[in-house]
């Protein structure tokens, strides 16, 4: 990657608002960090290479309540410079942005398209669009903060050099690729819905498709519109859940849910599971598998010196046995790693990802 620095040209402290909110353990939520009350705080905050986050539960939980949900982040500057590098825009550059925030990643696009060039970017949350415009007029740059649904893109201004989308998505809306110039460049968080997602980078063709390929592993929240779902359970359904053992150990439960290891895979293989993984506490840690199409849950029970685990499995689905046995294929076939995956969208809006090995070609269709 090109040096950070030379791409993070604006203070990233114009751009945080003066409330912004942090994950709190004693209350398994998310509290508010105020400026004028604890200036150090968030001052160690917006200068940490960390994400900040500014909204929760899309604005409902006002400060000084426990928020829930992240909802709008200021993004890792690490990440910022590393979306920014692969996206290469050029000064003249004409640039759509999904997901403006705080307007800070606005702002960053602005410079480097220069007075030639042209951004366009595109926030759903009224409130924050409108945040987003006063800082970049008083911080002197002028991009098109428009408050809509990025999946519509922005067709006013197409076509596009360049789109970027901030937030992570399950497909790639056909609106970004029409309306990108053939030959123009997508950069967005991708991800089944098992598991972290990855930064992709997608070049688009002639003929209306595009093809990528897998760089670092991120998480970013959702666009609001593809969010990931789950189920929670009862007490009584759990206990009424078929219970078995699993002879998997320490080191494949890790490659499972690491995403530079098995997870990639496994959620190519087992469509439509959610995971999520827990610390109950210092020896008990459950990693869990939620399907709620088919109201299909699973729980691993990893308790400290109790091993063989547990597993709770609910539903029409055997989620833990899917996931196993997609972990197995993920080992025999080489343990590839997400960076050997091709993606590509047709001009259908088909996603398909690709996987050679010694011993063949492997595709999926990603279904939305
Ligand atoms: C990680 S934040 C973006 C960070 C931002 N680029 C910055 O520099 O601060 C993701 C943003 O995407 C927005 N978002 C979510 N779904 C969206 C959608 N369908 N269309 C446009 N924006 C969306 C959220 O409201 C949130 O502000």
């Amino acid at each position: 990657m090109s040096d950070p620095n030379e791409l993070l040209t604006v203070p990233r402290e114009l751009f945080v608002p003066p409330v912004v909110w942090v994950d709190d353990p004693a209350t398994d939520g998310f509290v508010s960090v105020s400026r004028t009350e604890d200036e150090p705080r968030w001052r160690a905050l917006v200068e940490t290479d960390g994400p900040v986050v500014t909204q929760v539960d899309d604005g409902r939980t006002p400060p000084g309540e426990v928020g829930l949900h992240p909802s709008s982040s200021c993004s890792q500057p690490y990440l910022v410079a590393a979306m920014l590098d692969a996206l290469d825009v050029r000064p003249g550059d004409h640039v759509l942005e999904i997901g403006t925030g705080t307007g800070w990643n606005a702002a960053l696009l602005s410079e480097l398209v220069g007075e030639h060039g042209h951004v366009v970017s595109v926030e759903v949350d009224a409130d924050l669009a409108e945040q987003a415009r006063r800082r970049l007029t008083r911080a002197g740059h002028t991009p098109l903060v428009v408050t809509a649904d990025g999946t519509e893109g922005h067709p006013p201004h197409a076509p596009y050099d360049r789109v970027i989308c901030t937030a992570s998505i399950r497909e790639i809306p056909r609106t970004w690729i029409e309306q990108t110039r053939s030959g123009g460049v997508i950069v967005t968080p991708w991800g089944t819905d098992y598991g972290d997602d990855a930064l992709t980078r997608w070049e688009v063709h002639e003929d209306g498709s595009a093809s990528g390929h897998c760089g670092t592993s991120l998480a970013f929240m959702r666009l609001r519109n593809q969010r990931r779902n789950f189920l929670v359970p009862t007490e009584q359904q759990i206990n009424e859940a078929e219970t078995s053992t699993t002879r998997r150990g320490g080191r494949e439960l890790y490659e499972m849910v690491t995403f530079c290891q098995a997870s990639f895979t496994i959620g190519l293989r087992v469509p439509n599971c959610y995971l999520t993984v827990d610390d109950l506490d210092q020896d008990h840690r459950a990693v869990e598998l939620h399907d709620p199409r088919s109201t299909s849950w699973a729980r691993a029970s990893l308790v400290r010196g109790e091993h063989p685990w547990t597993v709770h499995q609910l539903g029409p689905r055997r989620l833990w046995d899917e996931v196993e046995a997609a972990h197995h294929w993920w080992s025999e076939v080489g343990k590839p790693p997400p960076r050997q995956y091709r993606l590509t969208v047709s001009p259908d809006g088909t996603h398909t990802v690709r996987l050679h090995t010694p011993h063949g070609e492997h595709r999926w269709a990603v279904t939305p």
